[in-house]
């Protein structure tokens, strides 16, 4: 869909959206609409209960006095709540409300509302929630008849800060290029996405501006990564080890590293997962899907920080060559894991591209995503990711670049205690704590492959996928953890 921004205008054609605040107050936009429609929107309003609450809406057609086929009012809430998220949400109100409508081109018009936002913020807001609403996953839909396609093309947004608002959305889509790749990752199925296919597929990245490393099982088994092949040994697949580069800061400056498990499907190995619900596991790649979408992000807004992006490509199969429980492998770093249960994999994954990451890169920090526990969800639910780790900077950094890009986060313990859960007598670790706890001695266990170098690890096995729809997203792949990161690092790190 084609967002742009220009001065307010009544329009010829097509749909116009105006807005409302609760109590029932029409901005100076929607007051000029209702004027022009001889107050029919204001007495739509009446007539139908609307006070202004977000999420409700009414839609006139054919509005007399206006050249409009539709003339649409959206709640936006009480006005000193308004922020960005209220914004976004409203703006992919529109695009659900209008994408298979019929409806081609929409009209929105925006005033200033807030103390806490600009004008331009405002209009940016909006055009970020009808873009990433528009996102739809349907390759493989051959039969999806003509009347239930998308229509809507176009969404013109109305801002007296129309040339500002232009400047900074570029960046916005530049973010959103990135959250749709994710989504699309996470979306295909694992016959399509494996670790050889997967791998290829970041190389072609490269005509963005990353530079690319792909290491195979060769390479990898020279450098000792015995925890990551163990768990790909049973795959037909050869794993994969993707290094995504973007050097957009100084030469000499350190990179942020970010790492990603890309588990291409977890059948949970010897340690099989029960039949039901076994499909989801085609989006425990979700950490890997986040670190590539978050590298194309930065590559396309030409972000002034050097990043690094690894991610651990396996597929976990039981097969005669698979892993058995009880198997002791020896990590990159030379600690040896005794693998109680071969369905704590993401771990053993991690555990050497850490290891590899911070020995390659010497990164200022790293930070890793994974959906690496069922726990978690139990934890935390849909509603955050939980992360982990003992820097208070990084934490706080973490905590609001959260708030302010709505992928909310929501800090976990990691602690000595906790640690001692995975010692074992017969190796260094095993990769299983006790009963309790299982999302921390997760962390715990990757802590131990971090050398020190600042980390947080973030568990986003709630967040990655969705069965109902969202604010921002339909159901399926919500491209959770793009837009965090990349506020992460603009708020934190990146000098403007
Ligand atoms: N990929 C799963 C975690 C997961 C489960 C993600 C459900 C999303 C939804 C991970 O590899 C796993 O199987 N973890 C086990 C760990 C256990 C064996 C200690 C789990 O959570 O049950
Ligand atoms: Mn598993
Ligand atoms: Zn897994």
């Amino acid at each position: 869909m084609q967002i742009s921004f220009s001065a307010p205008a009544l329009p010829d054609a097509g749909t116009l959206v105006v807005f409302a605040t609760d109590p029932f107050t029409l901005t100076a936009q929607a007051q000029i609409a209702d004027k022009a429609a001889g107050g029919a929107l204001s007495r739509a309003a009446k007539v139908n209960r609307f006070n202004g609450k977000a999420g409700e809406s009414i839609t006139l057609f054919f509005p007399d006095g206006l050249d409009v086929e539709r003339l649409i009012l959206i709640g936006l809430g009480a006005a000193d709540k308004l922020d960005r998220s209220v914004l976004e949400a409203a703006g992919a109100g529109i695009t659900k409300q209008l994408l298979s409508s019929g409806a081609t081109k929409v009209t929105v018009l925006a005033d200033k509302l807030s103390d806490n936002l600009d004008e331009a913020d405002h209009a940016v807001a909006l055009g970020a929630g009808l873009l990433l609403r528009s996102y739809r996953f349907d390759k493989y839909r051959t039969k999806e008849p003509e009347s239930k396609k998308p229509t809507l093309k176009n969404a013109s947004i109305g801002t007296s800060a129309h040339a500002e608002a232009k400047k900074r959305f570029a960046r916005e889509e530049a973010v959103i290029s990135g959250v749709f790749l994710t989504r699309d990752l996470i979306s295909e199925p694992a016959n399509i996405i494996h670790p050889e296919s997967f791998a290829d597929l970041i190389t072609g990245l490269q005509s963005d501006g990353l530079e690319i490393t792909v290491l195979g099982e060769k390479e990898m088994s020279e450098l000792g990564m015995g925890a990551l092949l163990g768990v790909g040994q049973g795959s037909t697949r050869e794993s994969k080890l993707a290094i995504m580069r973007w050097n957009g800061g100084g030469k000499d400056d350190k990179p942020l590293a970010f790492v990603g498990k890309g588990v291409t499907f977890d059948t949970g190995g010897i340690s099989l997962k029960p039949a039901a619900g076994m499909e989801q596991m085609k989006w425990d790649m979700g950490g890997a899907g986040i670190v590539v979408g978050l590298m194309k992000a930065l590559a396309s807004r030409k972000a002034k920080i050097n990043a690094v992006g690894v991610v651990g490509l396996v597929e976990n199969m039981p097969s005669g060559s698979a892993q058995r429980p009880g198997d002791i492998v020896t990590s990159m770093s030379g600690q040896t894991i005794e693998v109680l249960n071969t369905d704590a994999e993401g771990r053993l994954v991690l555990a050497d591209a850490l290891w590899y990451t911070q020995k390659t890169f010497s990164p200022k920090l790293m930070v890793d995503l994974a959906t690496l526990t069922g726990a978690i969800i139990v934890s935390l639910g849909h509603e955050y990711a939980g992360y982990f780790t003992d820097k208070e900077d990084l934490s706080d950094q973490l905590y609001s670049a959260g708030k302010a890009s709505g992928d909310k986060v929501w800090r976990m313990p990691v602690s000595d205690a906790y640690d001692k859960l995975i010692d074992c007598d017969i190796a260094d670790m095993k990769n299983i704590g006790g009963k309790g706890a299982g999302s921390i001695t997760a962390a715990q266990f990757l802590k131990r492959f971090t050398n020190g170098v600042p980390w947080a690890h973030i568990d986003v096995a709630g967040m990655v996928w969705s069965e109902k729809e969202g604010a921002l997203f339909d159901k399926g792949a919500t491209g959770f953890g793009v837009r965090l990161l990349d506020r992460f690092i603009s708020g934190s790190y990146e000098s403007d």
